[in-house]
């Protein structure tokens, strides 16, 4: 939540900056704002709005020069998005800035006592009073004599963290002063903060992709440290310590895979990518040899996978709906008990969890506040936690015991697409081997290793229905609800499809396992409310298709996502979009992407935003 871009070298910063700041916006877009150290004083500029109706506009009309600037994306959690509570804020004095993403818990307290001090507030937020706290700690250090350029610890490092000391809860933070304009610091807990490595340069970005364009050197930055930059040069520190550890490392995309390309929106092109995307959570996993699944950062032995006797999945959003496919995935094959939490649920529940349990997070962005405590806490109680990713050296990465890359790409639409089905085939990799280790047939294995390497091209199948998929979606698009039901491994599939239309079209819709319905929600339908069933030609087929029956008997409207051949069920529903036939563990990998499609043309049809849905962003870094 909330993107920060922070530039120092010898090019204009601003176009950098905004350019960043676009490329970060799915983070965030209530407001955006930017501040550029012009001939050596800070100039701001911030506006409500998104990128290229506010801040951009304003830029063009007053545009600032300096080669040390830095930028910030809003998603508001202190105070509406106004241009007053946009980034940059500055402290009491007007001479330091900064940019800030997370929370600062104690921002009530800290702000009463800097009032009772003489200072006075612009905006209703948090990050203001950090700044303000900096320049407070600044100032104190003027009064001893400490300002020195060449000191151990730079002193608007030392400044920021002697703030920081005080300050409880989440930042990632970008702060620039006039008294020192050759340098730029950045700091973190809890919230992303990487460094990028330039020649001649340097940056800080809350994500790769704002900086991947000019750097592919960067720094993960971990909780508590603060990092001075000069143009040429760094020092890593800690909050608490004048010395500090890093580790470079490459960013493993390319620019272009952060680009949109000839798409309309980055949602249908990551929905496009995914027969490829697939192919990379698949490759060099399959072995067929043995007839199951292998990976190579699972950081654990046969006997250690072996002696596990239960398995906790925790997740938020669509990651959480992936788990539930895992659940029926592992139990099936491999005969483990599962049990799926919210992650916002589980770190609060003093949930008793056996010993010999594995705990695994599931996670897109591998920053998700929730899920990233959930993880902490199965780590605090002594669990091993594996984690399935898509962002490589994301916190929840790194702090696992193990885990699986999905090898996705940058996932930019802040309805997830790509990743959920990527999850999904690492989940059923994961299963495989699971079952293997214990009591899967070699020729099961072998049947589902073939299933998975038709998957690729049979989404490919189901995308050049694009069109077909359009026009059903233009027929429903003014309808106010929608149901999407499913069974089994398709339950969680209804949940997501109906997760992809709210959050994208704003219509209501509710996902239940098919037979739910007439426990309650049946009662919701009419003519206008349309049914999505998930309904392939499996071992439930005619209870589901009763389930059909009794939403047709109640005049409501029926879509089928149904298995290629079922030639009967097209006289039966109002629409039909096929999925090509496949063993019933492997459909959700298929049937996800007409429900994805659905709801994007929907969505697209009734001028929604796509890839910037209301109240809503890509990374959920506060609890
Ligand atoms: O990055 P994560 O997978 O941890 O994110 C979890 C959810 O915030 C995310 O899936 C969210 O629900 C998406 N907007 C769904 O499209």
């Amino acid at each position: 939540m909330c993107g920060i871009i922070g530039y120092i070298g010898k090019q204009q910063a601003s176009p950098i900056v905004i350019d960043g700041l676009r490329r970060l916006e799915y983070r965030g877009y209530d407001s955006a704002g930017l501040a550029v150290l012009a001939d050596g004083k800070l100039a701001t500029r911030k506006r409500k709005g998104k990128i290229d109706e506010g801040l951009a506009v304003l830029h063009k009309q007053s545009p600032v020069t300096g080669t040390v600037g830095m930028g910030h994306t809003r998603w508001a959690t202190h105070g509406l998005p106004t241009d007053e509570n946009s980034h940059p804020h500055l402290d009491q004095s007007g001479r330091i800035a900064i940019v800030h993403n997370g929370v600062i818990e104690n921002y009530d307290s800290l702000r009463k006592k800097l009032e009772a001090k003489g200072h006075t507030f612009k905006s209703e937020t948090d990050t203001e009073v950090l700044a303000h706290l900096i320049g407070e700690r600044y100032a104190a250090l003027e009064k001893a004599g400490h300002i020195k350029e060449n000191a151990a610890t730079h002193p608007l490092a030392q400044a920021t963290k002697d703030a920081l000391k005080d300050a409880v809860g989440t930042y990632g933070v970008v702060v620039i002063s006039e008294m020192h304009p050759g340098v730029m610091v950045g700091a973190r807990r809890g919230s992303p903060l990487i460094v990028g490595i330039g020649n001649d340069e340097n940056f800080l970005a809350s994500d790769a992709n704002a900086i991947v364009n000019y750097t592919k050197r960067v720094i993960y930055l971990k909780d508590y440290d603060v990092v001075t930059l000069w143009e040429d040069n760094f020092k890593m520190e800690t909050v608490s310590d004048n010395s500090g550890s890093y580790q470079i490392s490459d960013i493993e995309f390319d620019a272009e895979a952060a680009d949109k390309g000839d798409f309309d929106h980055y949602m249908l092109k990551e929905i496009f990518e995914q027969p490829q995307t697939v192919k990379n959570a698949l490759r060099g996993r399959m072995d067929f040899e043995e007839s199951t699944a292998k990976f190579g950062g699972l950081n654990m032995s046969v006997a250690e996978l072996r002696a596990i006797d239960k398995i906790v999945i925790t997740a938020c959003g669509t990651s959480w709906h992936a788990a539930l496919v895992g659940e029926y995935l592992i139990e099936e094959m491999a005969h483990i008990p599962v049990e799926v939490e919210y992650a916002s649920e589980y770190r609060y529940r003093n949930a008793p969890i056996d010993k010999n349990t594995l705990c695994i997070v599931i996670t897109q962005s591998g920053e998700t506040a929730d899920t990233l405590a959930g993880l902490r806490e199965s780590k605090r109680r002594g669990h091993t936690v594996l984690s399935i990713c898509n962002v490589v050296g994301s916190t929840i990465a790194r702090e696992s015991d193990g885990g699986i890359y999905l090898h996705a790409g940058p996932e930019i639409g802040v309805a997830s697409t790509k990743a959920f089905v990527s999850q999904v085939t690492a989940l059923t990799l994961f299963a495989l081997m699971m079952g293997r280790i214990r009591m899967l047939s070699n020729r099961r294995g072998t049947q589902i290793l073939k299933a998975l390497e038709a998957v690729p091209g049979q989404i490919q199948k189901i995308l050049d229905q694009n069109d077909e998929i359009r026009r059903i979606a233009l027929k429903y698009k003014d309808c106010h609800n929608f149901f999407f039901l499913g069974r089994q491994y398709n339950f969680p599939v209804a949940l997501e499809g109906a997760l992809k239309l709210k959050e994208i079209s704003y219509i209501h819709a509710e996902g239940y396992p098919a037979a739910e319905m007439k426990h309650g929600p049946i009662a919701m339908i009419d003519e206008n409310t349309p049914t999505v069933v998930v309904l392939p030609t499996d071992a439930l087929y005619e209870k589901t298709y009763s389930n059909l029956e009794e939403i047709k008997a109640r005049k409501g409207p029926t879509v089928a996502i149904a298995t290629e051949g079922n030639t009967h069920i097209a006289e039966k529903v109002d629409d039909v979009i096929y999925v090509p036939e496949t063993w019933e563990c492997i459909n959700p990998l298929l049937a996800v992407i007409p429900l994805q499609l659905l709801s994007y043309h929907i969505a697209v049809a009734r001028e929604c935003d796509v890839d910037k849905p209301r109240n809503l962003a890509k990374s959920v870094t506060v609890e």
